[in-house]
């Protein structure tokens, strides 16, 4: 456990310490066969072959060494033909040494399947898997509250919900499900995010009522940070966070500021090359909760 190191609050203002796991651990792709070869997400449209890899690399490698900081970091080796194996959030969801593995909605992403599970499996976890037809996008769609005992779970564009009574039944959770129905933000972790000190980050204008409702249930007004379209668009919610850290893509002063009032400080990186593919900071990271 350790206690936030709050910079650029007041006194007065500042808040709860954040407990963090010891070291964090994390699942990363080099995007050494990165690219925009198809289109399965409106950020992929006009895109196709327009990122630099040379760009990326130096943007994803300014995410590693912010990351790696923090956290520890295993590495999964890029494969010919899987051009978005990058997004590891898209692997599965793990949790105590038992991986959900994804069943990817689309074909052009079926193929990264194979190679996350050998990953999972030589590293020692335990592969659970799911049918072909009950696609489910790992952790890009399902976020544990940050006490563990609530998993959110996205379904719409790309999980079905049909996969939540799974996932259910393999944690000790709470699955609350969740209604995408903006398709730019396709997956749960582009929309919303949970923050240490029990916060939530999110884009209302991303979910039904019916899913707002449900936020709004469990997250007490003070608790919610809401995020405007102009931030959403700038991925402001594919955040990754560790302790009072919030590492993710360039976002507006004005929510900057909303942050650090709730104790949080952020480091904002341009992680334009992978926006044209529809992610960022959080999609390229996938939360592992032991060393292999
Ligand atoms: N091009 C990828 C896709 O559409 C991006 C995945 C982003 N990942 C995420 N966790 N949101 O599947």
């Amino acid at each position: 456990m350790s206690t936030a190191i709050v910079t650029n609050v007041a006194a007065a203002e500042i808040p709860i310490p954040y407990k963090t796991a010891a070291r964090p651990n994390f699942l990363m792709c080099a995007p050494t066969l990165y690219d925009v070869t198809y289109v399965i997400n409106p950020w992929m449209a006009g895109n196709v072959h327009a990122s630099s890899r040379d760009r990326a690399t130096a943007q994803w490698q300014s995410l590693y060494q912010a990351l790696a900081r923090i956290a520890d970091i295993q590495l999964v080796a890029p494969q010919r033909g899987s051009p978005d194996m990058v997004f590891t959030a898209n692997a599965g969801l793990e949790r105590n040494g038992i991986v959900m593995l994804s069943s990817f909605f689309h074909p052009e992403r079926q193929g990264e399947e194979q190679h996350f599970r050998t990953w999972f499996e030589q590293a020692g976890y335990l592969v659970v898997d799911l049918p072909r037809d009950t696609s489910f996008e790992g952790e890009g769609d399902a976020l544990f509250s940050t006490d563990g005992f609530t998993l959110w779970v996205g379904y719409g564009p790309r999980t079905l919900l049909a996969s939540h009574a799974r996932l259910a039944g393999i944690w000790p959770v709470a699955v609350a499900s969740l209604h995408l129905i903006d398709p730019r933000f396709y997956h749960l972790d582009t929309c919303f995010a949970t923050l240490e000190g029990g916060f939530v980050l999110y884009y209302p204008g991303a979910f039904d009522a019916a899913s707002l409702a449900k936020i709004e249930a469990f997250y007490p007004a003070e608790k919610r940070i809401v995020v405007t379209e102009e931030d959403a668009l700038r991925f402001a919610c594919n955040a990754v966070n560790i302790g009072s850290t919030i590492i993710l893509n360039r976002i507006s002063d004005h929510l900057t500021r909303q942050l650090e009032l709730k104790g949080f400080h952020t480091v904002q990186l341009d992680l334009s090359e992978f926006l044209k593919a529809g992610g960022a900071a959080k999609c390229l990271v996938m939360k592992l909760s032991r060393t292999a």
